[in-house]
């Protein structure tokens, strides 16, 4: 059935029906492509209305960037009674689940989602999202351990993809320890300690700062954010 613009914009939970016409007069609300700025206009359920560009389908959806901090486990519920990253998230009205995961004393940046073709897009290794993690390690990297770490270290029977490599900072002394930064596409459960348990630095601390172009700027651990539509829109098309 038809309804007025105006109705199908604040029914997809975007804005209320007011603020709906305010964006519509605006020029900023377009209706399979074209703008339209006449209140009242009719639109069948088949037709894609957006707003800036970002159909409203896709804006119903939410997605957060979180900040979890250590000692938080990347689940919706847990058996042994730990904080899961869904407990920060207990007062909002729809149900997010974590893109992917972050081991329970690692910290940094994970996004929230109930839009399950965002996860999927965004977790498939052929879609290679950049994620940055830097690392506390025991000990020190060689040239051999990062030469083997950028062409792809072994680890639990199968070749690593390339990591970029950064050493940020070695303390030397009686126990020599080193902060690297690590960038990789993967997933693989426990991926980067493994891979520098495998070049003989086992990690003592670990965070992911950064998740493709998205970073923690402005955020304490267990604080989040939502997503704008434009960066929603630019993860999709990653
Ligand atoms: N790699 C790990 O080893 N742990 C994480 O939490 C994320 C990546």
């Amino acid at each position: 059935m038809a309804e007025r613009l105006q109705k199908v914009i604040a029914a997809a939970g975007i804005t209320s029906r007011r603020k709906a016409e305010q964006l519509i007069l605006a020029g900023r609300v377009s209706v399979d492509g074209k703008k339209v700025t006449t209140l009242g206009t009719k639109v069948e359920p088949h037709q894609e209305v957006a707003v800036d560009d970002v159909p409203i389908k896709a804006q119903a959806l939410h997605t957060y960037l979180f900040y979890k901090p250590r000692g938080v486990i990347s689940a919706v519920s847990d058996n042994h009674g730990r904080r899961t990253v869904a407990d920060y998230f207990a007062d909002l009205p729809y149900r997010l689940y974590p893109i992917g995961r972050l081991d329970y004393d690692t910290s940094g940046l994970l996004l929230m989602t109930d839009d399950g073709d965002l996860a999927n897009h965004l977790m498939h290794p052929r879609n290679e999202v950049p994620k940055v993690y830097v690392a506390k390690v025991e000990g020190a990297l060689n040239g051999a351990a990062i030469h083997a770490l950028k062409t792809g270290v072994q680890i639990k029977g199968h070749k690593a993809s390339p990591a970029k490599v950064k050493i940020l900072k070695t303390k030397q002394g009686h126990r020599t320890s080193q902060i690297v930064q690590l960038t990789i596409h993967e997933g693989h459960y426990h991926q980067v300690k493994l891979m520098l348990q495998a070049v003989g630095c086992p990690v003592q601390k670990l965070s992911r700062p950064r998740y493709a172009f998205l970073t923690l700027q402005g955020l304490s651990a267990g604080q989040y954010r939502e997503l704008t539509p434009q960066e929603v829109d630019k993860l999709r098309h990653l």
